[in-house]
């Protein structure tokens, strides 16, 4: 039997065509896993010049490739901003699947409105990422953790934070400060969950090689007069280099451990923050 087998899923914002949300989908649907996945509709203008070219259809692409593996796959649009279309989100998930086994809490804002210094950061872009990063993930534990309560069954809560929840960089102070309190948000739900069964913990991944739209990124690119693609390109290619494994992380080694955290083995493991990248941080 997959080691997943009768369980559901939901991966918050699952719909980049070389996100951790859709390797962590097609990861844990190959091992069995029913599959509940939510994205925000997209301005055409904050999609991937990849996805474009693709005709890259968000999380109803990533359903397909789901389906095709012999999982079921329930897409649901869900602007994370608002706490009564997380609950709709929640409620039909139940209603569709009538459990819930396990949460993966991967959104965040879109970067690079928020990479400035801490003295030129607009209150309204602070405001967005507290909202998306952080009370997003509150209120998916809150919704989905009354749930997993209420069946009595357990349950796995895994909220992708970033090295920047444990060492913050210049210009990211919205950033790390939304992602230092997903940490802390963890060790707190970990230990009101307990008793239920429900081990809540967070992945701390590196850079990664996905193809995430970032507005700073978009805007150096056309300062310097080169294709985004190849902008993006240069940045991935200097993060390996200066990670001791010698390459940046791929969605894949993040869905790696989501799957480990979701998985039996992990039973025993619970409030704690995994690093996944290559080296870089040890804390
Ligand atoms: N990519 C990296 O280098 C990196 C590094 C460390 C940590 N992480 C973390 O890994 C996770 C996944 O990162 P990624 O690069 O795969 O994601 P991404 O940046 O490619 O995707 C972000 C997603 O969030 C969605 N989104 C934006 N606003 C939303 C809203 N209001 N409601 C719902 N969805 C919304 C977007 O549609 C998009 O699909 C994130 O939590 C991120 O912080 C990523």
């Amino acid at each position: 039997m997959a080691v997943l087998e009768g369980k559901v899923a939901i991966i918050t914002v699952a719909g980049g065509m070389r996100g951790v949300g859709r390797a962590t989908a097609l990861k844990l649907a190959g091992q069995g896993a029913d599959i509940a996945l939510t994205d925000v509709h997209r301005e055409p203008d904050d999609l991937p010049p990849a996805e474009v070219r693709a005709g890259w259809r968000a999380i109803e692409s990533v359903s397909e490739e789901v389906t095709a593996l012999g999982s079921r796959c329930l897409p649901v649009y869900c602007d994370l901003g608002y706490s009564d279309q997380i609950q709709d989100m929640v409620s039909r998930v139940m209603e569709h699947y009538g459990r819930i086994d396990i949460l993966v809490n991967n959104a965040r804002a879109i970067v690079g409105r928020d990479k400035v210094p801490v003295t030129e950061l607009p209150e309204e872009v602070w405001d967005h990422f507290l909202a998306i990063n952080t009370t997003a993930v509150f209120l998916c534990t809150k919704m989905v953790g009354r749930e997993m309560v209420r069946m009595g069954k357990g349950g796995r809560i895994i909220n992708i934070a970033s090295d920047a929840a444990k060492r913050a960089n210049a210009m990211g102070a919205a950033y790390s400060a939304s992602k230092f309190a997903v940490l802390g948000l963890t060790q707190a739900s970990a230990l009101d969950l307990a008793p239920y069964g429900i081990n809540v913990n967070a992945v701390c991944p590196g850079p990664i090689n996905t193809d995430r739209l970032s507005y700073w990124e978009r805007a150096r690119a056309e300062d310097q007069g080169v294709p985004l693609e190849e902008f993006r390109a240069t940045i991935v290619e200097e993060s390996g280099r200066a990670t001791p494994l010698g390459r940046i992380a791929e969605p894949e080694d993040i869905a790696d451990m989501i799957s480990f955290l979701s998985s039996d083995q992990a039973r025993f493991i619970t409030g704690q923050a995994y690093n996944v990248n290559g080296g870089l941080l040890f804390h």
